[in-house]
């Protein structure tokens, strides 16, 4: 097959992780026999150094012309200190996702057994959990009309979802949960929020074409809590924007770390791909950050965005093996045991290529 994948390694660690991503997919390619044409474009802060915009048109135009994307990650300490600069690095993720309409971010938080003692969260709680979250990404208080009034005085974020936003989300997660448990969380906080009922009202409309799913409700504070004492509870989440945001940083910890997790922004055109973590400016530059993420971001936009099922589970499993022969990035090593083998970012993927090379030796036998 041939495909156009662009890589958007934005900023900090965003440039280390899609490094090792990108190896991964041509090693694919190399094995599989497909052909895959690369591009870069810049988007973030250092966008804004060279162009004074966060997503330059160019950029825009790369991303609306490819098959898929694999980005890294936004973000600068310098705005994170200073919130009267305007121009900032996450407008740059969020224009792209609402330009390339991609509403729905799906992060799996699977646990990998090798790492059930890096979590902080007990062993026998976790062991088993497997979690899909279904965040809506291009609506809530992020897109909601915004201000100030009063002089400067007053600031408000407008929460506010359209019927037609919950139900195409719905309608995914739905879909996806019929692959799976068959069950479907619906997170909101419907016992506040306006926007949270007609958010209920209607993925309970949508779940009547799905009788064979089990659907239930639970408001966020409460969800937030069941996550980490029941995490074996969930099977598809389905959430809003911010809800989702905060309770897939939550979950993150059932995999072990941020550094794990992985996720995919899909709508009705190109997907994007990506670790859930950020730009990580406080780790950059020192070879550390855990390349997983992106690795696992690639093994998403193997399998959702082209199709290559076999191509996406030999990914998984070289993740696996790499994990079994004891390999650890500093973020998921456990201290309590003498036999992990501490990597950097670099040979972290270069560990995943052998066991690919393995891989690819056993399939042409
Ligand atoms: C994420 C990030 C972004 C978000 C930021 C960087 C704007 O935290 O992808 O989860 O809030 O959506
Ligand atoms: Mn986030």
């Amino acid at each position: 097959m041939n495909k156009k994948i662009v890589i958007l390694p934005g900023d900090g660690i965003g440039k280390e992780v899609t490094t090792e991503g990108k190896k991964v997919l041509e090693k694919i390619a190399e094995d599989f026999g497909h052909s895959f044409e690369f591009d870069q474009a810049i988007i973030g802060h250092d966008a804004i150094e060279s162009t004074g915009n966060a997503l330059p048109d160019e950029t825009l135009a790369k991303l609306k012309n490819c098959d898929a994307i694999l980005f890294g990650a936004v973000g600068h300490p310098k705005y994170d200190n200073d919130p009267t600069l305007r121009v900032r690095p996450e407008q740059g993720l969020l224009k792209m996702r609402k330009e390339l309409g991609l509403y729905a971010n799906l992060r799996p938080i699977k646990l990998f057994d090798e790492l059930l003692e890096a979590s902080s969260i007990k062993a026998d709680v976790l062991r088993g959990a497997d979690i899909l979250f279904f965040r809506e990404l291009t609506g809530d208080v992020y897109f909601g009309e915004k201000g100030r009034k009063d002089d400067g005085n007053t600031a408000y974020d407008i929460m506010v979802y359209q019927r037609y936003e919950i139900e195409r989300i719905a309608h995914k997660a739905f879909q996806a949960a019929r692959t799976r448990r068959k069950k479907v969380t619906s997170v909101d906080k419907a016992n506040v929020l306006e926007s949270s009922r007609l958010w209920r009202e209607t993925v309970q409309e949508i779940g009547k074409q799905y009788p064979d799913i089990t659907l239930e409700h639970q408001f966020v504070d409460s969800a937030a809590m069941k996550l980490i004492r029941a995490p074996r509870s969930f099977d598809v989440v389905l959430t809003g924007n911010l809800f989702g945001d905060i309770l897939t940083d939550e979950a993150s910890q059932i995999a072990g770390s941020m550094g794990m997790l992985a996720s995919a922004s899909v709508g009705d055109r190109v997907g994007l791909y990506e670790p859930i973590h950020g730009s990580a400016h406080d780790i950059t530059g020192k070879g550390i950050a855990n390349p997983l993420a992106s690795i696992l971001s690639v093994a998403l936009l193997l399998d959702i965005s082209f199709g290559m099922k076999e191509e996406s589970e030999t990914v998984l499993k070289a993740v696996s093996d790499t994990l079994k022969a004891g390999y650890r990035t500093a973020d998921i090593a456990d201290a309590n045991t003498s036999k992990n083998k501490i990597l950097n970012t670099q040979s972290m993927g270069t560990q995943i290529l052998e066991k690919l090379s393995m891989a690819s030796v056993s399939l042409n036998k």
